[in-house]
């Protein structure tokens, strides 16, 4: 057993933009459950409310260079863990957590670095863990505080670091002239510690300073390893590959069930599918799309919308796609360009394909269960978690076969194009469409995948079991 203390931007219930977040808040109580000691320091942002939250330290001050960042800590207990929440309103109390109308805010680099130092502080005077466990970049300068900043401090002897990687194209790369408002003079510069082309790179200083590192599935493990995957940092993790290992997130089922969700006028089950035929209709009518779509095939996308996603694909193949008479519903936001892109399908197709741009956690559940077919042809993809929660909803995923798709999805389960290209994408579509002609093969491929199960529980053993081995000091990092 072990003491944890993990450190993110996010972490859902009282946080999330993204899979970050739910992994989190998963992880932690599932560890918790097993019986480790886990704690879990975020930011208070203005979008989080405490009521039951109790102040546990008054005064922090943390100096980075010449200025002084005075935080308070908040404690709240929850599902087994402690969840410590920096109080600083000057860097947190604003409307978006890591921008505002697509505009990053200008001192993300002050505001992720003092949630590090915070932690640091927790680890010195609340909170003293065997393993600080950080997650992507905004967590990633723990390290480097650790074990160059402050190293040869007792306070951090014997500790731990493991970086969790959740996505390689979010590093926190910044301009060299951020490093003095971080309380690091030159010596971090070298190619071989926080410098990448000329500026500052958080994720590589993590990668660099922490003990372990981990990422969010096998596949993409391998994957970050290779110049189309890696973002410039393939080269030192190859470097580091013995420390270096994949765990598959889990899907958080308590609230992922059609059996039991709440979001949900129909529920259903592998043994009585009757209310997902509702539930697509309900969809159907939500979207305001004709009632005699209830024929066509309904494809479902829930998504950020930003690059990775492979939406450009989609734009490729759209009047091919929407020549085989299927009918689109669609949720997310981020770039504007698929934004525009996915209004204009719904304009050009008013009675079979409707979008709505926004985050809408119980419309995603209801895309979920109403569409057929869910649709993630991801150029890249660490882990993935809506691919997780289709199967359980009856509604096979088309998926490139990268990262966590790869390694989630079977070809029993899923459809799964390799190439990344249009024409790959709508072969794999038109398969998934041929066998849905056939319900008795469609049904048997929905229950497959309804009864395919990543509870938290194994990733978090698994996270133990990686946990054990880093305390022991154990040279082989792999699971
Ligand atoms: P990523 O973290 O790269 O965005 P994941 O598949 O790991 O991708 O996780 C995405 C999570 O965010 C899922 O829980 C998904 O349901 C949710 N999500 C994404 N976009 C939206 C949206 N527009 N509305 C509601 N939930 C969303
Ligand atoms: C990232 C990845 C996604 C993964 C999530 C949680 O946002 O894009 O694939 O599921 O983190 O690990």
């Amino acid at each position: 057993m072990a003491k944890i203390l993990m450190v993110a931007s996010e972490a859902a219930p009282f946080v999330k933009t993204g899979g970050l977040a739910d992994v989190v808040g998963a992880l932690a109580p599932a560890l918790a459950a097993s019986g480790e000691e886990v704690a879990v320091v975020l930011p208070k942002y203005r979008a989080i409310r405490l009521d039951r939250a109790e102040r546990v330290f008054h005064e922090m001050p943390i100096w980075l260079g010449a200025s002084l960042y005075n935080v308070a800590i908040d404690e709240l207990q929850s599902e087994g863990v402690r969840f410590y929440f920096v109080d600083c309103p000057a860097l947190y109390d604003r409307a978006g957590i890591y921008n505002e109308k697509n505009l990053d805010y200008p001192d993300n680099p002050v505001r992720f670095a003092v949630l590090c130092r915070a932690a640091l502080g927790i680890v010195r005077h609340l909170f003293r863990p065997r393993i600080l466990h950080a997650h992507d970049w905004p967590a990633a300068l723990v390290a480097p505080y650790a074990r160059h900043l402050l190293a040869g401090d007792p306070t951090f002897l014997g500790i731990k670091l493991l970086l969790t990687i959740h996505n390689m194209g979010y590093q926190g790369i910044f301009p060299r002239a951020a490093l003095a408002e971080l309380g690091f003079d030159d010596s971090v510069l070298s190619p071989g510690g926080m410098e990448f082309f000329g500026q500052i790179n958080f994720l590589k200083a993590g990668i660099v300073w922490s003990d372990a590192i981990n990422t969010v599935s096998p596949t993409y493990a391998r994957e970050i390893q290779t110049p189309e995957f890696g973002f410039g940092l393939d080269g030192l993790l190859r470097d580091r590959a013995a420390a270096l290992s994949g765990i598959l997130n889990g899907a958080h089922y308590a609230e992922w069930n059609p059996e039991h969700d709440p979001q949900l006028s129909h529920r259903y089950s592998a043994d009585d599918l009757t209310g997902k035929l509702s539930s697509k209709l309900a969809l159907l009518a939500e979207f305001g799309l004709s009632a005699d779509t209830g024929n066509r095939p309904l494809l479902g996308i829930v998504s950020r919308m930003a690059d990775q996603k492979g939406f450009d694909l989609i734009a490729a193949i759209e009047s091919e796609l929407m020549a085989e008479n299927v009918a689109l519903v669609v949720l997310g936001s981020g770039d504007p360009r698929y934004e525009t892109m996915f209004r204009e399908l719904a304009r050009s197709y008013p009675d079979r394909a409707g979008v709505r741009i926004g985050y809408d956690e119980a419309l995603a559940h209801r895309i979920e269960a109403g569409a057929d077919i869910f649709l993630m042809p991801s150029r890249y993809e660490p882990c993935g978690l809506n691919q997780m929660y289709s199967l359980r909803y009856g509604t096979p995923p088309v998926v490139r076969a990268t990262g966590g798709l790869n390694d989630t999805i079977e070809d029993s389960t899923g459809f799964k194009f390799a190439e990344y290209s249009g024409r790959a994408l709508l072969r794999a579509i038109r398969e998934a469409l041929n066998e849905y002609r056939s319900p008795d093969r469609w049904q048997a491929r929905m229950r497959r995948g309804m009864r395919k199960n990543f509870p938290w529980k194994v990733a978090a053993s698994q996270y133990a079991a990686l946990y054990g081995r880093l305390a022991e000091g154990s040279a082989d990092l792999h699971p």
